[in-house]
């Protein structure tokens, strides 16, 4: 969680909310023992822990080689691979792709439009993208985090040329449709006690079945 970022200032985050976290999209997406899930942004694998710790084969990759040896050494059997979003591998398939507080850095819509779509070829079951700027809060976020370290002027020296990239709920879920998936929906981030949360949200679809027609709801 250090390695991610979880329990700095901005974010805050209790081991215990977040393994509450894990467990509520583990239910929401029926994941189970011996499912397979990749997880793009990988970095130090904070969210893909509790699911290997479960039983479920993880794999992932992320571009810092540094946070690729620290996921391996605590996931034994795991394969995590150093690689940009865009690299990632469509094949083999797997179960599940999810991608957690990864959007935010992607350095264009176009570039997360393609992740997504490469992320969708991947995936057996589902996607889940998770911890998105909305961009419908973007003032109020980022006034928050200014306030978070000293005011706007400090924010700006800090994180000059590191602002962050946020996302329509609308184009999210459209480009989860138009990918090809089902019961596609956006819920708002409500992580307890996580202070990025206000400002961010999910968006999950499903891979076409018998069961499922494509939808969407907000
Ligand atoms: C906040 S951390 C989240 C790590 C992990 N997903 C989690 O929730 O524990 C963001 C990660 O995204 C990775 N990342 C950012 N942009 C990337 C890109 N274009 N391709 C691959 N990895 C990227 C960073 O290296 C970092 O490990």
């Amino acid at each position: 969680m250090t390695a991610g970022g979880l329990d700095s200032g901005f974010a805050n985050l209790s081991e215990d909310a977040w393994h509450a976290f894990v467990a509520d999209v583990a239910q929401r997406l029926s994941l189970r023992e011996g499912d397979s899930v990749f997880e793009v942004g990988s970095g130090g694998g904070a969210f893909l822990y509790d699911l290997w710790r479960r039983g479920c084969v993880v794999s992932g990759v992320d571009r810092s080689p540094a946070l690729v040896s620290l996921a391996a050494e605590v996931m034994p059997g795991a394969d995590f691979a150093v690689a940009d979003a865009l690299a990632m591998p469509t094949r083999p398939r797997v179960d599940f792709v999810l991608s957690h507080g990864v959007f935010l850095y992607f350095p264009s819509h176009e570039y997360a439009g393609a992740v997504i779509e490469a992320m969708v070829a991947k995936a057996r079951r589902a996607v889940a993208l998770m911890d998105l700027p909305d961009a419908a809060l973007r003032e109020q976020a980022e006034a928050a985090r200014a306030a978070a370290i000293g005011g706007a002027e400090a924010y700006a020296r800090r994180y000059a040329g590191l602002e962050h990239r946020y996302y329509e709920r609308e184009w999210v879920a459209e480009r989860l449709v138009a990918a090809g998936l089902c019961d596609v929906v956006i819920v708002a981030n409500e992580t307890r006690g996580y202070g990025n949360a206000p400002f961010r949200f999910h968006a999950f679809g499903f891979v076409a079945d018998d069961t499922r027609r494509p939808s969407f709801t907000d």
